[in-house]
């Protein structure tokens, strides 16, 4: 493949990876910007491996390493449950920083690339290397701990080490001291010694800035690295001189960013503080290990039957899913019931929080997969001036984003996170198997309210009942 083809395959791939992303933006037009980012990789693809670059000796190495590389994805991508989705994508991330690691690495130690490169050249090519394996390796340990941390086998508490700014401002200063040294080396074997000083901080850093971060700040911190990976993505393409590499992980990087910003709002936090990592446990005590807060007071539970009813006599519904709808696998149920109730005349709507569910659009994910009409899916920010107005609302399997203490404790780890004021209903209805708290591991005041009721039980099973009363009424 000559040099202008592969330029115009990249341009063909750049332009399907933007009108991917824009696709992605919306459900109705998502799928058609997944068919987008999968047409526009295959032809990144294709182009690279049958690139210039690539030697004919090359490329059974490279399909040998797609198959099995490929197998693996498809292994994974088959087993995994939806609720084990953002565990699998920060392991993702963490592969994309250790790749970026292990390029810089092998692009220092090429004497091809050495040979090539001289002046200022060499240094450009010097500072590419330390920038794209320092960003690599932090992306590759932060993302196995939070990897470690999404699916707990790492406790959710945030571990704050005595002076922890200090030791990062003090691995900064090193990681700057180690790449003047770095720059300066005489030969590749002087250059190494800087380089894996500089990668061990980086990934003591990594480790260290995820390790510092509360549970309840967990989603951010899934869309922070998966920012870090474009930008290492993007550091690999500046390494192997690599247009499309660049351009795509800057895509990544900022659409990462972008998200990470939004959940940042969502949840409250400031955006700055973020970026630089170890955020998440100021104003607030950590939440407890384990998400075992202690119940404090009465609740009035329900049964299915009555919950029926309750929905039967209402004008307006809310219905507010969260992490526990899908454990249960409960949206298909949700949709008949809603259904069934439209066709009464009652007006049902979903209300989402941005940071439902384990990473952000799990909820529309799954009420687009039950076939739940989009129109009625709709953004906290646009209904939760609705909840004074609304009969029932519905809470199904959700527990932090629904919770007032937010907005009335000020000492608790979620406060200042806006939440859905399901309490402002006539009557709230809370769809779960026990007392036992969110992913934050805070207690619920909302339980305890008077106009609340507790429908106890697996989602699935308590809204089959709730449907066959419906219908039997
Ligand atoms: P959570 O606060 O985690 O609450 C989910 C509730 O579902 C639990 O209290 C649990 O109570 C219940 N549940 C579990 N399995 C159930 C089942 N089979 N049937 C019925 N109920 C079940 O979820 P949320 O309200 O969606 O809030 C999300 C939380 O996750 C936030 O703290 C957020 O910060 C965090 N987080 C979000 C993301 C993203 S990006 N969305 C990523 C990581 C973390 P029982 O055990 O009593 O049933």
């Amino acid at each position: 493949m000559s040099e202008s083809l592969t330029t115009v395959a990249y341009l063909g791939a750049t332009i399907l990876f933007i009108l991917s992303l824009g696709g992605l933006s919306n459900p109705e037009t998502a799928r058609r910007g997944n068919l987008y980012g999968m047409i526009g990789m295959a032809i990144a693809v294709f182009a690279t491996v049958f690139g210039t670059h690539v030697t004919t000796a090359g490329i059974p190495w490279i399909i040998g390493a797609m198959v099995v590389g490929g197998a693996i994805g498809l292994y994974a991508a088959r087993t995994v449950q939806m609720t084990q989705m953002p565990e699998l994508v920060a392991l993702m991330h963490s592969l994309v920083g250790l790749a970026a690691t292990l390029v810089g690495y092998a692009s220092y130690v090429d004497p091809a690339a050495s040979a090539s490169f001289s002046g200022a050249e060499k240094a450009i090519h010097e500072v590419e290397i330390y920038v794209g394996v320092l960003i690599g390796a932090v992306t590759f340990s932060g993302s196995i701990i939070a990897f470690g941390k999404l699916s707990g086998r790492i406790g959710g508490k945030p571990l704050l080490l005595p002076g922890r700014h200090f030791l990062n401002l003090a691995a900064l200063l090193i990681v700057i001291y180690f790449g003047r040294q770095f720059l300066h080396a005489e030969t590749v074997g002087a250059g190494m010694t800087p380089l894996i000083v500089m990668t061990v901080i980086a990934l003591l850093f990594g480790i260290h800035m995820v390790m510092a971060i509360g549970g309840a700040d967990m989603p951010v911190v899934v869309s922070m690295l998966n920012s870090y990976s474009g930008w290492a993505a993007a550091a690999t393409g500046f390494m192997l001189s690599n247009d499309l590499l660049i351009v795509t992980g800057a895509l990544v990087g900022s659409s990462g960013a972008i998200l990470s910003y939004i959940m940042c709002r969502a949840m409250n936090r400031n955006f700055i503080s973020v970026i630089a990592g170890g955020f998440g446990t100021e104003g607030g005590k950590p939440a407890p290990a384990g998400g075992a807060a202690q119940p404090a007071g009465e609740v009035s539970p329900v049964t299915a039957a009555e919950t029926s009813e309750l929905l039967r006599e209402a004008k307006n519904v809310i219905i507010v899913p969260g992490y526990g709808m899908a454990v249960a696998q409960a949206q298909h149920t949700v949709y008949e019931i809603t259904k069934f109730l439209r066709e009464k005349g009652v007006n049902v709507r979903f209300g989402i929080h941005p940071v439902a569910g384990r990473m952000p659009g799990h909820m529309n994910v799954l009420l687009a997969e039950a076939k739940v009409p989009y129109d009625i899916v709709q953004e906290m920010d646009e209904l939760n001036d609705d909840f004074g107005d609304t009969d029932v609302a519905m809470v199904i399997g959700a527990n932090d984003i629904v919770n007032p203490a937010a907005q009335e404790d000020p000492s608790s780890p979620i406060a200042g996170m806006p939440v859905l004021e399901v309490w402002k209903a006539k009557t709230s209805i809370v769809m779960k198997r026990s007392m036992a708290s969110g992913y934050a591991g805070v207690d619920n005041p909302l339980f305890y309210k008077e106009n609340n009721r507790m429908l106890f039980g697996d989602a699935k099973k308590m809204l089959d009942e709730v449907l066959v009363s419906l219908k039997a009424a």
